[in-house]
């Protein structure tokens, strides 16, 4: 494999494991203050997050690259509001998509087809990402400026259940 195309990849690992580190702060932030429905959506985010590193190591051990693991920075968003991890979320997601796409680029200009091919998923799934959470913002700005939305948007969030990732590697 090309070696900037794995170093990429491999620290892509680290940006998955740091975006599980970041919604797991935001479901702790909304556990603490009682939003357990908020929390569960952050909370099934987070394990997402983890699918995704370790399908980027599976595809990397699967092409004969060694991974290295780097430390995970410490998240420090600070919310201010039951809005801010929201508005926070969807920026991250602006940040992983850009990720990726710089990642496919530099495979796109060696002619590496096979990890163009397999971050198409990742692609497909930063627009779903995107989508989500900006969702999130619209709808907490539809509904939860009073307590009755905010309660019943909390049961909505909280009736969210974990998938595994559409995308196996063998
Ligand atoms: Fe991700």
């Amino acid at each position: 494999m090309n070696e900037e195309v794995k170093r990429l990849l491999n620290e892509q690992i680290n940006k998955e494991l740091y975006s599980s580190y970041l919604y797991l702060s935001m479901a702790d932030y909304y556990d603490y203050n009682n939003l357990d429905g908020f929390a569960n959506w952050f909370y099934i985010q987070a394990q997402e997050e983890v699918d995704h590193a370790m399908l980027l190591r599976r595809y990397l051990l699967n092409n004969g690259e060694a991974i290295e693991l780097e430390a995970i920075a410490k998240p420090d968003l600070v919310f201010n509001s039951f809005k801010d991890p929201l508005v926070g979320a969807y920026e991250h997601e602006l940040f992983v998509t850009a990720s990726i796409n710089n990642i496919y680029e530099k495979a796109a200009s060696v002619k590496d087809y096979r990890t163009m091919q397999f971050l198409d998923w990742f692609i497909q799934e930063q627009m779903e990402e995107e989508k989500n959470t900006d969702e999130l913002i619209r709808k907490y700005e539809l509904y939860a400026e009073e307590s009755k939305g905010l309660y019943q948007l909390n049961q909505e969030f909280g009736a969210r259940v974990y998938a595994p990732p559409t995308l196996v590697l063998d």
